[in-house]
């Protein structure tokens, strides 16, 4: 099967220099592997997805079809690496079009999010869509505690105590901690299942837990796919050394960007079904890399449709950038220019020429451009986007992020700084407990 790869012929790069990144990515990849550096309690991702049984992935496949069997629509009620890869992962291989989220091979459910932000306008609407479907909720949280999804599904819950009366507790299942965790405890209460996010995963690393596998396969992405394509990268990933390995070299060119000053790093794509793959990978980097004043800023643009914003910026604004540009070789679809008699709009010169090939000379046309203009361009080449493709891209992603980080000197899976915010919205809320601070920024606040 073909993977992957790095492409870094855009980038000039001194060799040597380039060995001596890469002998500290491998350092730091031994780091990960025996398990001793710092948030050494988090790494149970690294070969969680190679240790799966087929029991467990049968039962959260049988989950699945009985949500596909009771439901027309999903509600995953989750926020940041609670709901990230199961929104990637339906952008990316569900159609673009139909809000009803058929799999290419056409079976049907509906999926929305809840719980990703605190809109009262956005739950007030959700609500009245869903209010005649069937509906299934996957609530998901590790902490059981965060505020963002525990508000959500009260006024979810409320909808299904409305349609479903005392049977409302058998249209969710929560994915939550073993033990720990108001999200539990109601689960337990209510008799509701519950699938396990392992203790020593943390939520940017849980996609191919049960927080993505099991509302992916219920929009009918075939997960063993997804989970073939993981355990090939762990494979390869694991047994591939110095630039053969992408993990490697990614983590090793962006530690070496980023020493000569590049601080803001953006992932491109040219296929806006892989706009929320970024927004996963945002999280991913973001999160990990970003403390301790320091880390890349991970940033994301979608061309062309973003050359005609902010690819001005890109060109010729400060020069801190560098791009990540994932070059997809394969187009799903295909549309073919033809040609026209009187050519009034000047375009009979692409006569006979794909879409796909028109947008690959724009990607091409714009690497260059870039590159001139002092922005070094990496070019992820995927094969295509299919399944297994995107597992494999996910957990190289993981990998080379962990590798990263600790290139970088941080710890990638603890994440202190999201507390500051929360501590402050207690208080304002009025959150027992809080009363000091409350005072402390009621005073602050004009
Ligand atoms: O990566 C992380 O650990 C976080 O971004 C969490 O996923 C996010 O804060 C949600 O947490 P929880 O699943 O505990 O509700």
């Amino acid at each position: 099967m073909e993977q992957l790869k790095l492409n870094l012929n855009y980038l000039k790069l001194d060799q040597s220099k380039l060995d001596a990144y890469l002998n500290r990515a491998t350092a730091a990849r031994e780091t990960l592997y025996n398990g001793d550096g710092a948030g050494n309690d988090f790494i149970g991702w690294v070969d969680y997805v190679s240790n799966l049984k087929t029991e467990e992935i049968e039962a959260i496949q049988s989950a699945a079809d009985k949500i596909k069997s009771q439901a027309t629509a999903l509600i995953v009620i989750g926020i940041g690496g609670s709901y990230l890869g199961t929104k990637s992962a339906c952008s990316a291989l569900l159609p673009y079009f139909d809000n009803e989220s058929k799999t290419k091979a056409g079976k049907g459910l509906k999926i929305y999010f809840a719980g990703q932000q605190m809109s009262s306008t956005y739950l007030a609407q959700l609500k009245r869509l869903i209010a005649e479907e069937d509906v299934f909720v996957n609530v998901i949280s590790k902490s059981g505690t965060t505020t963002e999804p525990a508000v959500a599904f009260r006024i979810i819950r409320q909808l299904l105590k409305d349609k479903y009366g005392d049977n409302f507790s058998k249209r969710i299942i929560a994915t939550t901690d073993k033990s720990r965790g108001a999200l539990k405890q109601y689960a337990d209460e209510l008799d509701i299942p519950t699938f396990v996010i392992p203790d020593n995963i943390g939520g940017r690393y849980s996609v191919f837990t049960p927080v993505g596998l099991l509302p992916i396969a219920a929009v009918g992405i075939d997960i063993k796919e997804l989970i073939a394509g993981a355990r090939a990268a762990a494979k390869e990933l694991r047994n591939q050394n110095g630039d053969e390995n992408a993990a490697l070299l990614y983590a090793a060119v962006r530690n070496m960007l980023y020493d000569a000053g590049h601080k803001t790093e953006i992932l491109v794509n040219y296929e806006p079904a892989l706009n929320d793959v970024a927004e996963w990978w945002k999280q991913l980097y973001g999160e990990s890399e970003g403390k301790d004043g320091k880390g890349i800023l991970p940033h994301a643009m979608s061309f062309t449709t973003d050359l005609h914003s902010l690819g001005q910026y890109v060109q010729d604004g400060e020069r801190t950038l560098f791009e990540t540009v994932i070059d997809l070789k394969k187009s799903a679809e295909n549309i073919i220019m033809e040609k026209e008699d009187s050519d009034l709009d000047g375009l009979n010169y692409l006569a006979g020429k794909s879409i796909a090939e028109i947008n690959r000379s724009a990607m091409l046309a714009t690497i260059l451009a870039h590159t001139e203009g002092g922005v070094p361009n990496i070019v992820l080449e995927l094969p295509e986007l299919n399944a297994y493709q995107l597992g494999y891209l996910y957990y190289f992603f993981m990998l080379a992020c962990g590798i990263s980080a600790y290139m970088l000197g941080v710890n990638p899976f603890n994440q202190p700084g999201v507390e500051a915010y929360k501590k402050n919205m207690f208080a304002l809320l009025g959150k027992d407990g809080y009363q000091d601070l409350r005072k402390e920024l009621e005073a602050k606040l004009k």
